[in-house]
């Protein structure tokens, strides 16, 4: 039987194509609000043109569309491929599929048009909200069925990560969207004051942790070793990895909320275990990067290992600015500040980005059973993305750094040195060049998009059909 009858590869193309066609859309809409930021005036006066409203636009975009379709096509791959058995239901696997695409869709109508909770990353309104945890027990039904009906005795460790990434988005986001609705467009929050505020970071926080990490690191398990062809460095650390991990994520929410009304104890936790987090996380990082011992020459022409490699060198440097930004005095100087941003996009374009964009140079190919139509395409890709992020990530660096510092002098007499605005204008530089970056990165996407497409139209069949049992 060919493994296009055993496996149910249908729902993964479907999710890794919206993976490539989500990742074009939200990347675009952040080029456009990193341009407003450089030229306000291309707000053109219009509401639902407006950076307020497209910031939420590009950030849900990219996190939940562009990310979740990654996490849903690779772990529906995984799965199936590790424990050699179907997923467990085709037909609520395709509702994941049309249930998630109807939850983007609703929100890209929704949020330029103004309607949002204002919760940050949880910013759909409550109708919407619904259908994600409908869409979201379906899902856990799909995998954790399928992981039931395995074949295999042992639970490879990327489907640990995958099944810690569903169960705590499934808690986090049912607790922190609680709201009461007035209308069918309004709801509001059932927590108010500085325990919405706790439960908002808690959720933001692990959001990151376990949407943005774990789902992403279940990746770096499955497809470094596979494009590698070597096994993981070390099984065990792998293990250590997973549980000291969730262990620790899960406490680090408050260092979102540093010097506000937060008890000061919650504050300080929050730090070390943000701290602590370093520990597991590079553990992580050198597990995914010493996968390669002995076949260090493969970076070299391989950019599909590139991507993998590359972004895990950025979820450890990530991984360790954030521990740093956590304390209390770095924290006082790079709140509110581009630094914030700076970090985010490391994590996210260099990170969530790049280790999806290998994923689904691997996939597409294999999926439709032809050969990558060029490899030389995709080494274009890797470089300009690659001095994409480096544009994007230092010109944030300085502008974040250089804002806290101007927001903080002082002249002798005690006034300010700056006003807000000279802060302002002193950034204009910097947004064009993060504005540059993210336009290569974007440009990037497209290559990859053309490459991809005429790898799927091609009539050059993939050399080895997948084999039948690989894990
Ligand atoms: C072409 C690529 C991209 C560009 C040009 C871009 C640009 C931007 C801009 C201009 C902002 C607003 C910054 C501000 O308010 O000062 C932003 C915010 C954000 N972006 Fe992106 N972005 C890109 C890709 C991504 C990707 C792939 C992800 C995630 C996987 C991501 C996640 C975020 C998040 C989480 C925020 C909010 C950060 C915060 O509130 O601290 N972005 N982006
Ligand atoms: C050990 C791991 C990490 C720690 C301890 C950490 C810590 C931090 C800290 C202290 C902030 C600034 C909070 C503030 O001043 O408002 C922050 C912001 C942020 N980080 Fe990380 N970070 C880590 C890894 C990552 C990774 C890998 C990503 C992305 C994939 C990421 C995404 C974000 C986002 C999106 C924000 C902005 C949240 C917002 O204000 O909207 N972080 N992180």
């Amino acid at each position: 039987m060919s493994s296009e009858n055993t496996y149910n590869y249908r729902v993964v193309r479907q999710f890794s194509i919206m993976t490539v066609v989500w990742g074009i859309v939200g990347m675009l809409v952040g080029v456009v609000i990193a341009a407003q930021m450089a030229w306000p005036q291309l707000n053109f006066d219009i509401a639902w043109l407006s950076f307020g409203r497209l910031r939420p636009l590009h950030t849900n975009a990219v996190i939940f569309a562009f990310g979740g379709s990654a996490l849903f096509a690779t772990s529906y791959y995984v799965v199936q491929r590790t424990c050699h058995v179907r997923l467990f239901s085709d037909g609520l696997a395709a509702f994941t599929f049309w249930g998630w695409q109807a939850v983007i869709v609703l929100a890209a109508i929704t949020l330029p048009l103004g309607i949002t909770s204002s919760k940050e990353y949880a910013e759909l309104e409550w109708p919407i909200d619904l259908l994600i945890t409908v869409v979201w027990v379906a899902y856990a039904v799909v995998f954790f069925g399928t992981l039931m009906q395995r074949r295999i005795k042992h639970i490879y460790v990327a489907n640990w990560f995958y099944a810690g990434f569903i169960i705590t988005i499934a808690v986090l986001h049912v607790v922190n969207s609680a709201a009461i609705p007035v209308s069918l467009w309004k709801s509001y929050s059932v927590y108010a004051g500085v325990q919405d505020a706790m439960i908002q970071w808690w959720y933001g926080h692990n959001a990151v942790g376990f949407f943005l990490t774990a789902g992403f690191l279940a990746i770096m398990y499955y497809f470094i070793p596979k494009q590698a062809a070597r096994p993981v460095y070390s099984y065990r650390l792998s293990v250590v990895h997973f549980w000291a991990l969730v262990f620790t994520y899960i406490w680090a929410g408050p260092h979102h909320l540093h010097y506000t009304a937060l008890p000061d104890w919650a504050q300080s936790l929050g730090m070390v275990f943000s701290l602590i987090l370093l520990a597991p996380s590079w553990g992580g990082m050198i597990n995914g990067i010493m996968t390669l011992s002995g076949a260090w020459e493969k970076l070299r022409s391989d950019p599909i290992l590139k991507f993998l490699i590359v972004s895990v060198s950025f979820y450890g440097m990530s991984t360790f600015e954030g521990p740093m930004m956590s304390i209390k005095t770095v924290n006082a100087l790079s709140h509110y500040t581009d630094w914030t941003i700076g970090h985010v996009h490391s994590g996210a374009l260099g990170w969530v980005g790049f280790i999806s964009i290998g994923a689904m140079y691997y996939l597409i190919p294999r999926l439709f059973n032809r050969e990558l139509y060029s490899v030389k395409l995709a080494e274009m890709h890797f470089w300009i993305a690659t001095i994409g992020i480096v544009l994007y990530i230092t010109s944030m660096w300085i502008s974040g750094v250089m804002q806290g510092l101007m927001w903080r002098a002082v002249n002798t007499d005690g006034t300010l040195t700056y006003s807000f605005v000279e802060s302002v204008q002193a950034m204009h530089p910097y947004y064009i060049i993060r504005f540059l970056g993210g336009a290569l990165y974007l440009a990037g996407m497209l290559i990859m998009a053309y490459n991809l497409y005429r790898t799927v139209v091609g009539a050059k069949p993939y050399e080895a059909a997948i084999p039948a049992a690989a894990h």
